[in-house]
């Protein structure tokens, strides 16, 4: 089928299409109700659906006779380790796992917090929690206990599970310790902290509430999965949004093992036995739905690698992973890309290995400049293929849908809308825009199965943030245009949530952390560009008083104070100080003209501003920056 008949069929018959995918899946109860309403009048979808997400992507696998094929590869050049994890191995920790979760108390409808490095136990505890209805919130190892404080008194839940360390290239990461202190800092406490000890030869302190993960799973017996509902939260998934505080994506369980099924097979082209890798990490929304729950779904072979790109040990460690373990389709951020095209430019270092099981190749997770896609192109031979999407989607929203059937390339662009994704660019009126003309990305309700189902304990949030703004679409966040063709081009975002590394972080977080300093009167926090990064933040001051002697003790304090309090994930490294910010009449600071001046687009200085020296500081700030003035 071409991929426009499919995408019209999406659109112009989403229940048809939707109880088709959802087919695919072996449900405990069939869904019969396709699209229904929630008691907040937002669409639910396959809502008297029973269904179990460990149960289809470990046990429907071992009853069809694959239990020895590798549902899992532990790759690990941080740590020196490789291993293989089939279904039948992977039953047995989860199920296992499960069991001891319940043996704690805990049950249907409990949340718990993962905060974990890139292990095969991350996934243990992600499926565990599904198999018996636990909610799990996976907090990513890159924040700091202020943060996963925040996420505890948010979600409040009845366990942590947790490791005793992280490995970052050749550091050892205090994984537990930094539980043990946001507890500190919680209003809400867990009942437990289970802790898989890592044998990295450091000394944990133990808490009162220890479980040890290992001993947990040898005295459990292994317990069968519960069936939940369609719309039973399987997640919740901290998110930036443009205030200080994260919003809990919540995702149901139905509509995103449909979406999941679905995307992995027709988005990323892979079939039942293939190897996948999504290089991300479990704290992410990549990591839940391409390196857990999409591929083992699928019944594909899902890398599990704890490394980055270079140093570990060196810019060739994402070709010998794709060339050893045979990996068909791969994804991974610009961000990684650049820095090993910058180390190896030429790509000599993947002339050494068989690159020939690759067939596509995919980038996500930030905007993707042109000279990147094109040297990947060069240098793989394989479609590089740019796609977006979001932590509240859950599954791509604009790709090529290379499983259907591949469609040009347009570098710059990220594709064409994925099915079920009416997307358009409108105006601040919420008219649609000619092609050519920018915009707002938005998306016509309802949003196909699998998208975020609404924000944890705050449904307000949820309308005034999403839903308010254009009525009757979902407002995205970002900017960007359609070409005549239909393929968009992403421009950014149009609010103050920046994207470095493929990270996606609050300025208005930092801006907190900042505006705490004693010395600091104000401050704006902003994304500038970063020629690896694609983005980092960067911190313009007004301090109290300008005839401050040390400001350089002042800088590396309020750069710790941000790496102490939101985490090193932030790379908060660059602090400016101005004699003072641009305002409106009212006192607020102008927002929109200084991202426009750090994105370099066009802006009008409005006639509030009498002393227009100020906008040449900041530009002049920004611009060296860019070219690498300040480090
Ligand atoms: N646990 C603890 N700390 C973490 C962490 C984790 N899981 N992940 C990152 N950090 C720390 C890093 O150690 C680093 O600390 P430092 O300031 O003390 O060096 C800091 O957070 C920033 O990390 P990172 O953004 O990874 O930068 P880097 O300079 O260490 O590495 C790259 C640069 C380009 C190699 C790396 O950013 C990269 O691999 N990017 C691609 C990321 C990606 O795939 N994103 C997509 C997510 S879908
Ligand atoms: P996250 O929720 O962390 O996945 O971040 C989502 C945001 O990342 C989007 O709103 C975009 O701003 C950005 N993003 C993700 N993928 C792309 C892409 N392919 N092109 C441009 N921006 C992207």
């Amino acid at each position: 089928m071409s991929y426009l008949t499919y995408y019209k069929e999406s659109i112009d018959n989403p229940k048809d299409f939707w109880r088709t995918q959802a087919k695919q899946l072996a449900w405990h109860k069939e869904p019969q109700n396709i699209l229904s309403k929630d008691k907040h009048d937002y669409s639910q979808w396959l809502e008297d659906g029973e269904l179990n997400l460990s149960y289809l992507c470990i046990d429907k696998h071992i009853n069809d006779g694959f239990g020895d094929q590798n549902a899992f590869i532990y790759d690990s050049p941080v740590t020196n380790t490789k291993q293989h994890i089939t279904f039948n191995q992977l039953h047995e920790e989860v199920s296992k796992l499960a069991g001891g979760l319940q043996s704690l108390g805990l049950k249907k409808g409990d949340t718990t917090i993962i905060y974990m490095p890139m292990i095969p136990q991350a996934a243990y505890a992600m499926l565990a929690c599904a198999r018996i209805g636990v909610i799990h919130s996976v907090v990513f190892g890159g924040f700091a206990p202020h943060e996963l404080a925040i996420r505890i008194d948010d979600c409040k839940p009845k366990a942590i599970i947790t490791a005793s360390n992280g490995v970052e290239i050749k550091r050892i990461i205090p994984y537990k310790p930094f539980v043990d202190e946001a507890i500190d800092k919680s209003t809400h406490k867990p009942s437990n902290v289970i802790v898989f000890d890592r044998q990295l030869g450091v000394e944990i302190p133990k808490k009162d509430y220890d479980v040890d993960f290992t001993s947990l799973i040898e005295n459990s017996s292994s317990i069968e999965a519960v069936p939940v509902a369609s719309t039973h939260p399987s997640y919740i998934l901290y998110t930036s949004g443009t205030t200080g505080t994260p919003k809990g994506i919540i995702r149901d369980t139905g509509g995103y093992a449909t979406a999941l099924k679905f995307s992995i097979k027709y988005v990323y082209g892979v079939n039942e036995g293939e190897t996948f890798w999504a290089a991300s990490d479990v704290g992410w929304v990549v990591g839940h739905s391409y390196i857990v729950y999409g591929p083992l779904l699928n019944r594909n072979t899902s890398i599990i690698f704890e490394g980055k790109p270079i140093k570990t040990p060196d810019a060739s460690t994402f070709w010998r992973v794709i060339s050893e373990h045979k990996v068909k389709s791969m994804f991974t951020a610009p961000t990684a890309i650049r820095a090993i095209k910058k180390e190896d430019p030429n790509g000599e270092m993947l002339k050494k290995y068989d690159l020939s099981s690759l067939k596509y190749q995919f980038l996500a997770g930030e905007r993707c400049d042109v000279a990147t896609l094109t040297w990947t192109q060069e240098k793989l031979k394989v479609p590089v293929i740019d796609h977006w999407w979001q932590t509240e989607s859950g599954w791509p929203m604009i790709a090529n849908m290379v499983g259907v059937s591949l469609q040009d390339v347009k570098p710059g662009s990220s594709g064409l809308p994925v099915c079920g994704y009416n997307i358009k660019i409108v105006n601040e009126d919420g008219e649609e825009v000619q092609a050519g003309t920018e915009g707002y990305v938005v998306i016509k309700l309802p949003l196909p199965p699998g998208a975020l189902s609404n924000l944890w304990g705050n449904p307000e949030r949820f309308k005034s943030g999403y839903l308010d703004r254009f009525p009757g679409y979902y407002f995205s966040g970002d900017g960007g245009y359609a070409d005549e063709d239909g393929y968009i081009f992403i421009t950014g975002r149009v609010d103050d949530v920046i994207n470095v590394a493929g990270h996606r972080l609050s300025t208005a977080e930092m801006e907190e952390v900042v505006s705490s300093h004693k010395e600091v009167s104000e401050c704006a926090v902003f994304g500038v560009h970063c020629e690896l990064k694609g983005q980092k933040p960067l911190g313009l001051i007004v301090l109290r008083t300008d005839d401050i002697p040390d400001k350089e003790r002042i800088q590396k304090e309020i750069i710790q104070d941000v790496r102490r309090e939101i985490g090193a994930v932030a790379s908060f490294r660059d602090v400016h100080f101005v004699k003072r910010l641009p305002k409106t009449r009212s006192g607020k600071t102008l927002r929109k003209l200084l991202r426009n001046i750090a994105d370099e687009h066009q802006y009008n200085v409005p006639s509030t501003i009498d002393d227009i020296s100020i906008i040449d500081e900041i530009k002049s700030i920004y611009q060296a920056q860019k070219i690498g003035i300040h480090k």
